[in-house]
């Protein structure tokens, strides 16, 4: 599975302490930046790793900004991307068996590293469910 991470500077410190934490477990993410504190705009990197997604040069997006909430509304307005801002492991684990998100969001500046692992690796563990949910996403997706 290839993962991608991106996040604003809110999440930059975030992002760099995922990939090296990722990158010991032989899973490396791809960095679609920003690469430093300097201030940025989320709604660039939102539409940078919903492009990504969509264009499945990725299977999982990682974003990233200081509540998570910007780059969620940013990455949701485009058709396809269902975007879970998550922020317990039973979140994560009902992220992907009922949503089937396709990128999960965290607030840099709201949580803990640790539970942020927690979450992406209950995620990862996880299997979408189907059935009514696939009817469901189905339905976020129709004009
Ligand atoms: C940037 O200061 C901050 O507004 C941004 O990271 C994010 O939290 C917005 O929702």
């Amino acid at each position: 599975m290839k993962i991608a991470i991106a996040s604003d500077h809110g999440g930059f410190d975030l992002k760099q302490k995922l990939i090296a934490y990722f990158a010991n477990k032989n899973m490396p993410l791809e960095d679609l930046g920003t690469h430093s504190t300097e201030s940025v705009d989320y709604p660039d990197f939102a539409k940078k790793m919903s492009l990504h997604i969509l264009q499945k040069k990725a299977d999982l997006g990682i974003l990233i900004c200081g509540t998570g909430i910007g780059v969620s509304i940013g990455a949701n307005r485009f058709k396809g991307i269902r975007a879970a801002l998550v922020y317990s492991p039973v979140v994560a684990d009902l992220a992907k068996r009922h949503n089937n998100a396709n990128i999960l969001v965290f607030g840099g500046r709201t949580m803990a590293f640790e539970d942020v692992v927690s979450c992406i690796e209950t995620f990862l563990n996880a299997t979408f469910e189907g059935g009514r949910h696939q009817k469901r996403i189905d339905k976020l997706d129709m004009e």
